[in-house]
């Protein structure tokens, strides 16, 4: 269920023109492989703010093939760095390859292990947080982003409009996404009221949480 008109989504993929084939070749292998990753449009739409924000310091949650990472280690500035969390086996190692393909590994460190594990131990602050992991974990990973965050630090979360779901009627969640559509719909709540940021959900993509700490 996608939460555009399918004939806006084939407009904008026409007119797309991302000239860099690493990165297209990354999108086909996530496709054929079904490896969730950031929309491309989303993924522009990142980019655009490490751009204008020029973040020192990243933090991604959810690595899975370094797709996201790749495209925001390629926006940073000279000695601004992403680190970045993942725990599955099968993708670090995939994730490892492609940083080595990219050429920018001296922008990037993984950090393998369960975020919830990896976040409580990290010592210094970050300007720039991007979450993108399992549905349930959002919710702890949020607040220990918020921990992390410089004043004025951008928090980026995706599938907050989670494909479609938060926003359908019941009857119509297949029931494999149920809970995960519970736990985006507490998230946003929790999202859109919490004081320390300045928080709004755009529906680009999966839709996306942007947040400002205040
Ligand atoms: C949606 S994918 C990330 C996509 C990536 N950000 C991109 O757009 O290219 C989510 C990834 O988070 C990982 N993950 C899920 N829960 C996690 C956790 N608690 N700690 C670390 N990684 C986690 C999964 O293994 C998966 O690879």
């Amino acid at each position: 269920m996608p939460i555009h008109y399918t004939n806006q989504i084939t407009y904008l993929e026409k007119l797309r023109n991302e000239e860099d084939s690493f990165i297209l070749e990354l999108e086909t292998f996530a496709k054929e492989n079904k490896i969730p990753i950031l929309n491309w449009n989303s993924a522009e739409f990142l980019e655009q703010l490490i751009i204008i924000t020029k973040p020192e310091r990243v933090l991604e949650i959810g690595t899975a093939i370094g797709y996201s990472t790749i495209r925001i280690a390629r926006n940073l500035n000279s000695g601004a760095t992403v680190d970045t969390i993942e725990l599955s086996r099968n993708n670090i190692p995939i994730a490892e390859n492609n940083f080595i393909k990219s050429g920018l590994t001296e922008k990037i460190k993984l950090l393998e292990g369960n975020a919830k594990d990896i976040m409580p131990q990290l010592k210094d602050k970050y300007n720039f947080i991007f979450l993108d992991v399992d549905k349930e974990d959002y919710e702890e990973l949020f607040y220990l982003s918020l921990t992390l965050l410089e004043k004025n630090g951008i928090l980026f979360v995706d599938n907050l409009l989670w494909q479609g779901y938060a926003a359908s009627d019941d009857t119509q969640i297949p029931k494999k996404y149920k809970r995960s559509t519970d736990h985006i719909r507490k998230f946003n709540k929790l999202f859109l009221n919490e004081s320390v940021i300045n928080s709004s959900i755009l529906p680009i993509g999966d839709g996306i949480g942007l947040g400002i700490k205040k």
